[in-house]
């Protein structure tokens, strides 16, 4: 049987798994597969091991015709059509929980690097300009005993809250469904979007991709948030209409936004948001620590290894 790893993989686990199985690599660190390799590639693969930037659409499916597993190393899987997926039979297996603490992690980072102005501010020093101390030089904003907005309420907003009450801070929600358990468990509050715009101090974007969610924070809901409050996105690019909160930003109605996803990866240089001062920019490294990583890929592979056995998958999305 043959498994298709769509990127360059370490693990010790692989040695094993070459005994057993046809293993074809692409071998490129950092690059992705190219499509028309993919599709060749998927025609008799009985497993991929695939990830967020590779799509598995219906075209996809067409070509895989032996497919009996897809694991996406990622949490999310608005890359792959799950419905064509499960019209097939085939279970589509992902990496939730192992990567909240690093996500949450990144979004306190660009809480604190958006709000002490972190990335300017060594510009500046990067710059020469730096000639004295002084009473105001990149005034920012304070985390303890602001209030956070969590959009999204899952596993990685749960994990935040927990993090930023121990930085003091008020914690608010919104979610699809109110979540009553952690309103208790994490002394939480839910609001209406509207209603957590207007109070939050900092908001973050923790919700998935979803026609539902498609653009959901753009410039009207930007303008609701105040002129001195933070935005972060570390879940996906199409949550936010890119061209309303470049709007808000260059007005200045909102004080800075820290973006680790974009509509398009990767972000072109020449993107509007790239020109303000006010905004930090990563590379859609959220689950990105050495650990983190390691484990995702360990999931990853057991759940090819029990998807090719018939076996239940350790975290399936669609069985
Ligand atoms: C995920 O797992 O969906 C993340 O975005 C990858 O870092």
């Amino acid at each position: 049987m043959k498994i298709l790893f769509t990127r360059l993989i370490q693990s010790p686990l692989l040695e094993q798994i070459s005994k057993q199985y046809e293993v074809v690599m692409w071998n490129e660190e950092n690059s992705v597969m190219p499509r028309n390799e993919l599709l060749k590639e998927v025609a008799d693969a009985d497993a991929i091991f695939t990830n967020l930037t590779d799509r598995l659409d219906a075209e996809f499916f067409e070509h895989a015709k032996r497919l009996k597993v897809v694991s996406t190393m990622a949490v999310g899987f608005d890359n792959i059509d799950l419905q064509e997926a499960t019209k097939r039979g085939i279970p589509v297996g992902h990496t939730p929980d192992v990567l909240s603490e690093a996500v949450a992690e990144l979004a306190l980072t660009l809480m604190f690097a958006c709000a002490r102005r972190v990335v300017e501010s060594m510009q500046f020093i990067k710059e020469n300009k730096w000639e004295s101390w002084g009473p105001y030089l990149f005034a920012g904003q304070k985390i303890s005993g602001a209030k956070l907005g969590i959009i999204g309420m899952g596993r990685i907003g749960k994990i935040l809250a927990k993090q930023a009450k121990a930085l003091n801070m008020d914690v608010i929600y919104t979610n699809r469904r109110r979540d009553e358990k952690a309103e208790k468990e994490l002394n939480v509050e839910y609001r209406e979007l509207d209603s957590l715009l207007k109070e939050s101090d900092y908001v973050v974007m923790l919700t998935p991709a979803s026609n539902e969610t498609y653009h959901m924070m753009g410039y009207r809901e930007f303008s609701l948030m105040k002129a001195t409050s933070i935005f972060v996105n570390v879940s996906r690019g199409s949550t936010v209409d890119e061209a309303g909160l470049y709007q808000i930003l260059r007005e200045n109605k909102i004080f800075a936004a820290g973006l680790d996803v974009f509509e398009v990866e990767p972000i072109q240089q020449d993107h509007p948001l790239l020109s303000l001062d006010n905004v930090i920019a990563l590379p859609h490294i959220g689950s990105a620590t050495k650990e983190t990583r390691d484990k995702m890929v360990e999931i990853a592979l057991k759940n090819i290894l029990n998807g090719l056995n018939n076996e239940r998958l350790l975290h399936t999305v669609n069985k």
